[in-house]
């Protein structure tokens, strides 16, 4: 039984189903991963940006013979967000192959395609099943990056401490939890304008002007994913010349995400981003205790960002990739049967 689902007013039995197939989805497929918790599993699935909307679908098992409701086999949401929509699909191990990932792909294009959106973005771990599902659904391969983890428990504090002090002369480093200062937020947002290309991918859009950049935040709260910044202030004229981002998510905190690092164009070659990374690993030692890993998303041909990345220890983990669809061919692709 598949039917459209708000997380928002879903009972707790649903969520906890729901979380149940998350983890057994992980333990398949990925498990390395530590598995979720329950924690904030609701405001993760329910709360967006402004502007932005997410519709999602579940498929639940029939009622059992004593009238208890079905688990929750499979999910899909889209997140509708400018003129793409961004795909996300989950099936249960125990009841794949039999047509229901495809079914739930259709329910959620046929809608974006009714919105009048263009396209569908989706992000595929590598070595996965969704790889083939994918790319059997006529999806194409847009972007890769590398996923890499960090073992705290591997780490050489020392080194990192010394790392960490590293920065050339005037320049300041500020560890900032929670969110850069007031005063800092415009300088904060000027610099992750200059320097698109270093971040993330295209389906995680970064924040360039300080109104959005202070949803950005006020949304990664509310669902449930504490940030923490730290910055590199050039001393003579208070601009902010490096930032990096990590988020701890209240739904797997003993792994953080380390999101954008950037250091400013005219500010490279200070050392800048392997201090501003190291800092943050040594604050959040004490800031958060029971954090053992942090994750990273990289471009392949970042090869400086993956040089700093590997002398503080990370280890390069799976490919993580970008696939599109355009939304038209895909609904009538669905639609034939093909
Ligand atoms: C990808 C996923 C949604 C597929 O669900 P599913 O219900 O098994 O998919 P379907 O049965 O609809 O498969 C449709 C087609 O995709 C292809 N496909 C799916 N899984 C495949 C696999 N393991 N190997 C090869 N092809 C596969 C096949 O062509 C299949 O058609 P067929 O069975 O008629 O040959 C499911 O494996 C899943 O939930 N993966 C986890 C996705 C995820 O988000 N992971 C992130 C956290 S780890």
């Amino acid at each position: 039984m598949v039917r459209e689902w708000d997380p928002r007013t879903a009972s707790s039995a649903e969520i906890a189903s729901l979380l149940g197939t998350l983890n057994a989805v992980f333990a398949a497929d990925l498990p390395q991963d530590p598995p979720w918790r329950e924690s904030s599993l609701r405001e993760y699935l329910s709360e967006v940006m402004p502007g932005e909307r997410r519709i999602s679908w579940v498929a639940q098992a029939e009622p059992s013979a004593g009238g208890q409701p079905g688990a929750i086999l499979g999910h899909v949401h889209v997140l509708m967000l400018g003129d793409i929509g961004v795909l996300e699909v989950l099936v249960h191990p125990s009841v794949r192959r039999g047509g229901l990932g495809r079914d739930l792909v259709r329910l959620a294009a046929r809608r974006v395609y009714q919105e009048g959106f263009q396209s569908i973005g989706v992000e595929v771990v590598g070595e996965t099943p969704a790889v083939a599902f994918y790319e059997a659904l006529g999806f194409s391969r847009e972007y890769v990056e590398t996923r890499s983890v960090l073992d705290l428990s591997a780490v050489d504090w020392a080194a990192l401490g010394e790392m960490a002090t590293g920065v050339g002369a005037g320049y300041h480093v500020e560890f900032c939890p929670g969110s850069p200062p007031d005063h800092l937020i415009e300088a904060y947002a000027r610099a992750k304008a200059e320097v698109r290309d270093l971040g993330d991918g295209e389906l995680r859009p970064s924040s360039y002007d300080p109104e959005r950049l202070r949803d950005s935040l006020d949304t990664l709260h509310r669902r449930g994913m504490k940030p923490y910044i730290v910055l590199a202030i050039h001393d003579r004229t208070g601009e902010v010349a490096g930032l990096t981002e990590l988020v701890v998510p209240a739904q797997h905190p003993t792994r953080a995400d380390q999101y954008d690092t950037i250091v400013v164009q005219d500010h490279r070659g200070y050392g800048i981003d392997r201090a501003i990374k190291a800092r943050m690993l040594l604050e959040l030692r004490s800031a958060e205790p029971e954090l053992t890993e942090v994750q990273t998303w990289n471009a392949q041909a970042n090869e400086a960002m993956l040089k700093v990345n590997a002398e503080l220890g990370y280890r390069p983990d799976r490919e993580w990739c970008e696939y599109s669809v355009d939304v038209a061919e895909l609904v009538h692709r669905l639609d034939a049967g093909r």
